[in-house]
């Protein structure tokens, strides 16, 4: 009887499968989008399971190769399109319909809670509004300011290892300064994370974020219930350290809180929101966290939660990702020793030759050839190489069905090296971007911020703390091709699974 009811069972779940599976492919097919044969269950699931954060990209190229720009995939039960082609990248991009979120994005909500990066529709529009002003550019205009003395920071630790000779694998050095850089801007709190990385809530961001990573390329561990049953240790490290990140965020609000009634109370306070431009940031230096502090939603302030998830958004998607754009960039500029002179006279011309001398909003948007420089590193090694998204309903993009419940993943590493795109693109080539060949660049086939309504809030923000930091480094030192190449592994953000190496030497003038 009980062998009975098994197979009754088994045959139903294999029926529904069929019969879902085969509604979904029928959308596909009519839409002319091909992808890896299926079997039933897996789907395509046997296809993935020896792939690793290693090898994901020549998994995607192998199926670009076979498939074309546009391909269907299936994992377990979910259909997935994955696509590198820029005109289907501008219709999802560009899209008021589709800015949910796909379910791998859910594995970040316990750190985040459904802040702007993972929140979707009504409660996305409102926050994205409120949190727009917060990138004024009065307000990063003092942030500079705190690029520039972090830099100045990294640069001064990493002076012992500056003998030509000792490899350096700048992804660690450079994400603590990142990690500084956040917190000060963010929450206005100076973590002195470059001289004391053992500092509780510089090592909760390290933990949560390399445990993270690790469930992103593990399907047992992406669960929370499998994680719980699988792998209890990791499941409690990565909530105790998760609390421990909330309690210190929780607390540095509560202040900022007081600090803010206060001053309201002793008439001393400043308007974030003013419309005169002179008014915003004119005296103390104001943290993303003090503007979203002073917001209001329909007449009414954001609460303390609502300012939680918000600032640890910006912890989470403002640190990894520069440390990733910066090592990526200060290693290809090791190997391209051209590109490196030409970079290190306009900073000469721009800055000076006073190593000391603190670099201003000004110096950092006169240097155009750093900006081109940065720009191609991310287009080479982009730091959000995928982005996902997830379609609740039927959906046509570039005249392509698309069916509900569908998981879209856009194949930004890809679509960055596409050769009808870029030509050569293999090649570093920052002149790519120079202002003469500005409209050569299609802004959906470029896409390391990715683009439309979900573009990234913090792109400029993102840009002046490249290129103040990278700048700071070439005025210390040369940067030699040393130590091994980069081998790209996606986890999470692009990282390197040899280190993003390069060797450094003194310079002086
Ligand atoms: C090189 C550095 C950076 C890169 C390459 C980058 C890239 C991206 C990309 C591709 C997205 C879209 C993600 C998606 O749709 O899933 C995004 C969103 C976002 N980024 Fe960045 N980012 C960088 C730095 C920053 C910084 C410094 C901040 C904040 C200080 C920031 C805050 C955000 C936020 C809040 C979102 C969500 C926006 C929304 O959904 O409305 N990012 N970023």
């Amino acid at each position: 009887m009980l062998l009975e009811l098994l197979l009754l069972l088994v045959t139903t779940i294999c029926l529904a499968d069929y019969l879902y599976r085969r509604r979904q492919n029928g959308f596909f097919e009519k839409a002319g989008i091909r992808g890896p044969r299926t079997i039933p269950i897996l789907g395509n699931g046997h296809n993935l399971i020896r792939e690793s954060p290693k090898t994901v990209f020549d998994l995607q190229q192998r199926l670009i190769n076979d498939f074309g720009k546009n391909i269907r995939i299936w994992v377990l039960h979910e259909s997935g399109f994955m696509t590198a082609d820029a005109r289907m990248m501008e219709a999802i991009l560009s899209s008021q319909q589709v800015i949910t979120k796909d379910s791998l994005y859910d594995m970040l909500q316990s750190w985040l809670g459904t802040g702007l990066l993972l929140s979707t529709g009504k409660k996305w529009h409102t926050r994205r509004k409120i949190i727009t002003p917060t990138f004024h550019f009065k307000i990063l205009e003092q942030f500079v300011e705190v690029f520039d003395q972090q830099s100045a920071v990294m640069a001064e630790q990493l002076y012992d290892r500056a003998d030509g000779k000792t490899v350096v694998n700048l992804f660690p050095a450079t994400c603590l300064a990142a990690l500084d850089i956040i917190a000060e801007t963010a929450m206005g709190v100076k973590i002195n994370a470059q001289r004391q990385p053992n500092f509780p809530y510089v090592q909760s961001v390290n933990i949560v974020s390399s445990i993270t990573a690790e469930r992103f390329m593990n399907p047992i561990q992406r669960l929370d219930g499998w994680m719980r049953v699988f792998f209890p240790r990791v499941y409690r490290k990565l909530h105790e350290n998760i609390k421990s990140m909330h309690d210190f965020t929780d607390g540095v609000i509560e202040e900022r809180r007081e600090a803010l009634q206060k001053s309201i109370a002793d008439g001393t306070h400043q308007a974030s929101q003013s419309n005169d431009d002179a008014d915003v940031g004119s005296k103390r230096r104001m943290a993303l966290l003090d503007v979203l502090l002073q917001s209001t939603v329909g007449g009414e302030p954001l609460s303390n939660e609502d300012i939680r998830e918000e600032v640890d958004t910006f912890m989470f998607e403002g640190h990894d990702t520069t440390t990733s754009g910066i090592s990526f960039t200060l290693y290809l500029i090791a190997r391209h020793p051209q590109v490196q002179a030409q970079l290190f006279q306009e900073i000469r011309e721009v800055i000076g030759d006073d190593k000391s001398r603190p670099v201003g909003m000004r110096e950092l948007n006169e240097l155009k050839y750093l900006e081109c420089v940065i720009k191609e590193s991310l287009r080479l090694y982009p730091p959000v190489p995928m982005i996902g998204r997830r379609v609740t309903q039927d959906v046509t993009l570039d005249g392509k069905l698309i069916p509900a419940n569908t998981n879209i993943i856009l194949l930004t590493y890809h679509a960055l090296r596409d050769p009808d795109y870029f030509p050569e693109p293999e090649k570093f080539i920052p002149e790519r971007f120079s202002a003469e060949r500005k409209g050569e660049i299609n802004p959906f086939a470029y896409t390391p911020f990715s683009a439309g309504p979900r573009n990234c809030i913090g792109q400029k923000f993102a840009m002046l703390e490249m290129k103040s930091t990278v700048s700071k480094i070439l005025r210390h030192f040369e940067l030699l091709p040393l130590g091994e190449e980069v081998q790209p592994q996606m986890n999470l953000i692009l990282r390197s699974s040899t280190g993003i190496n390069a060797g450094l030497k003194k310079r002086v003038y």
